[in-house]
């Protein structure tokens, strides 16, 4: 069962995850100073190991920025057996001996000031693309929406060393996402504020297959299984929405003013967007359980395992 539905999500993987590979090879660099094709960190492409000369240099009269980066985990870079173009500041500036040569003369290496968004990207993925987690940049919104890693990230300035980030989650999102911030705020939500919960728990902000660019499990399915473990089943008796159209169907994921996060104020009501009850079909003296009068309305006090149950077709137990 389990391994029938990966399989096909593996495949697709690795299919897409080679062809956005492919095309950040084929992009074209772009004419910034120093972004001629050698200065990609690319291990295909020729590079001319005689015009790089190494961090110990730049170190000279950067001394302050070598001290910086060196307590980073790109300090790592500096220990690359892969060729120069991997090596220390010069894998994201690019070949420095025109600079150096020329006393420091800013036009003669790559800077990242005014680089376009895709530039500034395609530099880090040149190192980063590879692995689920960044993969698929290329499809997410942040890049088609011209949002770069140094949206995010900063190699020297970063304000949260965890990461590099500069600012931490949630107000690292905020900033863009204002409408977000209010979901957050309502009396119902997840305690993202706190940090119990984080935005990048559900969604990936590097990019993926899913809309929204939500996260799924390591078995492929909703990002809410990893944590509401329970909702998962699978049960005997479905409740077919849960797994058709996910949890989102009756929950607001960020917050609600309802209770449990649910969508509608009244459970009936959440209900009945979905079924039509034969309102009293039966002799009209006689209840029935479904028409709407009052105690009738909080389906769940009978409908109990709502989620779905192994025991009832009628989720009662
Ligand atoms: C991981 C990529 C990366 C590496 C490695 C790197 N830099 Fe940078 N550098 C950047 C980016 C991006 C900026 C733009 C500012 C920012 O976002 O931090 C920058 C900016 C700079 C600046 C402009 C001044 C400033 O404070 O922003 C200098 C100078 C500089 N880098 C020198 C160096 C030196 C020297 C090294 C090696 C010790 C180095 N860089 C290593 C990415 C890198
Ligand atoms: C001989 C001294 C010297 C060496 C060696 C040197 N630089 Fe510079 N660099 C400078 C000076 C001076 C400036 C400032 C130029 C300016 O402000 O006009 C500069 C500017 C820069 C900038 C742009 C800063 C900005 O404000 O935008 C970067 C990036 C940079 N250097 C990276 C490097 C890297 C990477 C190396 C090693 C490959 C290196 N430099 C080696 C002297 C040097
Ligand atoms: C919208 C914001 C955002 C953008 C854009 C972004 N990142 Fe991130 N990135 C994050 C956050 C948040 C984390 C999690 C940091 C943590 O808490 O450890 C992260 C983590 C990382 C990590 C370390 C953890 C891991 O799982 O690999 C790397 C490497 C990284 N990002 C590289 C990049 C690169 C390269 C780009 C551009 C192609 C990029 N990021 C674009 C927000 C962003
Ligand atoms: C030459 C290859 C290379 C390039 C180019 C590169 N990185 Fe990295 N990056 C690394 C390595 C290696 C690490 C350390 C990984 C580790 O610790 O396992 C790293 C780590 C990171 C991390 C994780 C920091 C953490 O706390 O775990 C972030 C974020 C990151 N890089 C962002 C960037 C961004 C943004 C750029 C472009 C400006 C960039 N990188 C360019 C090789 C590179
Ligand atoms: C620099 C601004 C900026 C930052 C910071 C930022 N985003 Fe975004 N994000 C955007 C833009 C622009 C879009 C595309 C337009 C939109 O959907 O709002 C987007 C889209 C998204 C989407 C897809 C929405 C959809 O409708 O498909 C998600 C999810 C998302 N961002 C999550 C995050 C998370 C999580 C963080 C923090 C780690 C974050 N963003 C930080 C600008 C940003
Ligand atoms: C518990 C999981 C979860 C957490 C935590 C979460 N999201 Fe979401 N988010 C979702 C789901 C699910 C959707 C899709 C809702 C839909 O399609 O009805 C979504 C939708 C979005 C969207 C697109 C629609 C919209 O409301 O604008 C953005 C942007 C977004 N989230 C950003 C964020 C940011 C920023 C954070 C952190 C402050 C965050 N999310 C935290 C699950 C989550
Ligand atoms: C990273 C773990 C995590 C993920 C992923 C997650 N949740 Fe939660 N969820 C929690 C925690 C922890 C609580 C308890 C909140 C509290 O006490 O503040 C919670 C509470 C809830 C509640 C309210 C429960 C109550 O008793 O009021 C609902 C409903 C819910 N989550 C639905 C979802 C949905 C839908 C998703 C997927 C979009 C999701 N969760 C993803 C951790 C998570
Ligand atoms: C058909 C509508 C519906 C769907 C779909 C749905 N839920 Fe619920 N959920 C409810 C209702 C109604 C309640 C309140 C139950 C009650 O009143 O006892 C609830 C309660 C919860 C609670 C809190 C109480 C508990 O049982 O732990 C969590 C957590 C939760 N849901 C998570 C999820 C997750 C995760 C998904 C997706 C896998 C999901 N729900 C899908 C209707 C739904
Ligand atoms: C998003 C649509 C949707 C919502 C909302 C929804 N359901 Fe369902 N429900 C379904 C579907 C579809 C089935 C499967 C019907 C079938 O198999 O004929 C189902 C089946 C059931 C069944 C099993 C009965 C049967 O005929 O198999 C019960 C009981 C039930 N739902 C109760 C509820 C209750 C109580 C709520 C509110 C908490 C609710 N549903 C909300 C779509 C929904
Ligand atoms: C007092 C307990 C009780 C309450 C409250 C209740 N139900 Fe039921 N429900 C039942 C019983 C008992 C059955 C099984 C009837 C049968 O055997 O045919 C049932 C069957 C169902 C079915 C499957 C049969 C059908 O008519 O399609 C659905 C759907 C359903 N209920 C939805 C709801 C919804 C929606 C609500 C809230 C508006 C609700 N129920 C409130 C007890 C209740």
């Amino acid at each position: 069962m389990t391994s029938i539905r990966i399989s096909p999500w593996i495949t697709l993987f690795v299919a897409l995850g080679l062809a956005s590979a492919a095309a950040y090879a084929n992009q074209p660099t772009a004419g910034k100073p120093g972004a001629s094709q050698s200065a990609l960190p690319r291990g295909h492409v020729a590079i001319d190991p005689s015009q790089y000369v190494g961090s110990d240099t730049c170190k000279t009269c950067h001394e302050d920025m070598f001290k910086g980066f060196e307590a980073t985990p790109h300090w790592k870079t500096t220990l690359s057996k892969k060729g120069p173009q991997f090596q220390g500041c010069e894998s994201c500036h690019g070949p420095g001996k025109a600079h150096v040569e020329g006393g420091g003369d800013k036009s003669k290496i790559f800077t990242f000031q005014g680089a376009t968004a895709a530039e500034v990207s395609d530099r880090c993925l040149g190192c980063h693309e590879y692995g689920e987690e960044h993969a698929n940049f290329a499809r997410s919104q942040h890049n088609v929406n011209d949002v770069s890693c140094l949206a995010c990230h900063s190699p020297h300035h970063a304000k949260e060393p965890q990461g590099l980030l500069v600012q931490k989650q949630p107000e690292l999102c905020y900033t863009c996402h204002t409408n977000v911030k209010q979901d957050f705020n309502r009396p119902f939500r997840h305690r993202v504020e706190q940090g119990l919960v984080q935005c990048t728990d559900c969604h990936n902000q590097h990019g993926g297959f899913l809309t929204r660019q939500l996260r799924a499990t390591a078995a492929q399915d909703q990002v809410c299984f990893k944590c509401h473990t329970d909702k998962a089943g699978p049960f005997v008796f479905e409740h077919l929405p849960v797994k058709t159209e996910g949890c989102q169907s009756c929950h607001s994921p960020h917050g609600s003013t309802n209770p449990r996060l649910l969508k509608r104020a009244q459970t009936n009501l959440q209900c009945l967007e979905c079924h039509t009850l034969t309102q009293d079909s039966g002799v009209p003296a006689l209840p029935t359980f479904h028409n709407q009068s009052q105690k009738y309305q909080a389906c769940t006090t009978c409908h109990v395992q709502i989620h779905g149950s192994n025991f009832d077709e009628f989720f009662f137990k």
